[in-house]
């Protein structure tokens, strides 16, 4: 089995292939962002906050509303980087486990447990292999990770993996607004002011990395035939903040995939926690 893709999914192949001729690909884009993300960890919240005018909190608030769950329900937040989103799940009481590939966020995610913020289990793991049983989660939550994996169909076959008959996934993504005139001032803004204010503050290559990243995300309608193919129906797609942030939600239907073939796909799991 290969290690940096343990489904053996194939990697992203023609539109999902990314316009920037320089931004990495297969194993060497899982090292760039796990590498990206440890750099710029000690300062993500503030820029987050910054970059988005506070935005941000909204947005993962309403994907968290949007998950239609009971109070105790488990929710594994996928790529959860300094556990803004398992906050709010544990304030929606829900039952929250982070799982993020850098040691550097989840590093910050771990004062919050220390500040007494944060009950969630954090688990160092890749999202394409996650350390999880078979139907097992309620619900999932992804924050702007989407484009930061290697392969989305992996991504989604994984969460279709972990989630019960019936569970639902709320994904976050940043996006364009559909308006001409708001998405020229949209590219501007993530163009020019975001590197510029991110290398002030943090880390220069990474903020012009973000930007250049939103060229690795398939068009909507291919993103949610993906989820489709992959067993989630009732999908939706919901432009948030003038069409800057994308928030699709889905369910995973039954039938799920035989027991045999769950079991084959978890043999690649280890368990790890901090
Ligand atoms: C833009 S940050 C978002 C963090 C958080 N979800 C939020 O809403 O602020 C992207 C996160 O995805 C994580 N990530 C990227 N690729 C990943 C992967 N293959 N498996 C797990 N986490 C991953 C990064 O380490 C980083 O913490």
């Amino acid at each position: 089995m290969n290690q940096n893709n343990p489904t053996n999914s194939p990697l992203p192949q023609g539109p999902n292939l990314p316009k920037h001729s320089d931004l990495p690909q297969g194993p060497a884009k899982r090292v760039a962002v796990r590498a990206m993300f440890d750099a710029i960890a000690p300062r993500y919240d503030l820029l987050n906050r910054m970059l988005t005018f506070g935005m941000d909190r909204r947005w993962r608030r309403k994907a968290v509303r949007t998950l239609h769950l009971p109070k105790g329900a488990q929710v594994v937040d996928i790529a959860c980087g300094t556990g803004d989103f398992c906050q709010d799940l544990e304030a929606a009481g829900l039952q929250a486990v982070g799982i993020d590939l850098s040691a550097g966020m989840l590093a910050s995610a771990q004062q919050r447990h220390q500040a007494g913020k944060l009950k969630a289990p954090l688990v160092l793991a890749d999202a394409l292999c996650l350390p999880l049983h078979s139907r097992s989660a309620d619900g999932i939550t992804c924050g702007f990770a989407l484009r930061n994996v290697v392969a989305l169909d992996a991504l989604f076959a994984e969460l279709a993996r972990v989630l019960r008959p019936g569970g639902r996934a709320s994904l976050l993504e940043v996006a364009e607004p559909s308006n001409r005139l708001l998405r020229a001032g949209h590219q501007l803004y993530f163009a020019k002011a975001v590197p510029k204010i991110g290398g002030w503050l943090s880390d220069s290559a990474a903020y012009q990395y973000l930007p250049k990243s939103m060229a690795y995300l398939p068009p909507t309608a291919e993103l949610l035939s993906m989820l489709k193919a992959q067993g989630f129906s009732k999908v939706t797609h919901q432009q948030l903040s003038g069409g800057i942030t994308q928030l699709i939600t889905a369910t995973r239907t039954t039938p799920t995939p035989s027991t045999e073939d769950l079991l084959k796909r978890e043999q690649g799991a280890v368990e790890i926690y901090l």
